[in-house]
């Protein structure tokens, strides 16, 4: 197996997990009726932000939290519902990839969700 080397292994990713998270019976809710998606624009700019992430290309220019607090005023998003987007990122990324960048993807999803779901719970008090 090789590890992710390049754009082309991150779009393979990306696509791989979201045809795996669109139709999960815990999360795949918020895919397709909290927010609707256009797939042309969304994948592109999500396969940007782990460019940017793992090989510090300055593609994604965006704030990852905003659209996740928006999406937690119109349907709450819990603990366990982070945990099932690491647990199916991380699985994708094991099907496909091993090495340095994989093991890095894996331990940013896990630390990016960490602050994220801190930052959704801070925005309930302000
Ligand atoms: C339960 C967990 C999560 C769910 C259900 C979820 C779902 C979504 C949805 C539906 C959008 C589109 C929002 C919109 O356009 O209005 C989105 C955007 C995005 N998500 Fe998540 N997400 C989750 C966790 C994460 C995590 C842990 C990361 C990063 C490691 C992440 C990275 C992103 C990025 C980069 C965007 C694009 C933000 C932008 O528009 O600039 N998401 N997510």
């Amino acid at each position: 197996m090789n590890d992710i080397l390049n754009r082309a292994d991150i779009d393979q990713l990306i696509l791989d997990f979201y045809k795996k998270i669109m139709v999960d019976p815990q999360i795949g809710y918020f895919f397709t009726e909290v927010v609707s998606l256009d797939l042309d624009h969304h994948l592109p700019k999500i396969a940007d932000f782990w460019e940017t992430t793992l090989f510090h290309q300055a593609k994604y220019k965006g704030n990852p939290i905003t659209p996740h607090v928006a999406m937690h005023e119109k349907s709450p998003m819990t603990q366990a519902h982070f945990d099932r987007w690491v647990e199916v990122f991380c699985q994708t990324i094991d099907k496909r990839y091993e090495g340095e960048k994989a093991e890095m993807a894996k331990q940013r999803a896990r630390s990016i969700a960490t602050v994220m779901l801190i930052k959704i719970k801070n925005s309930e008090s302000s």
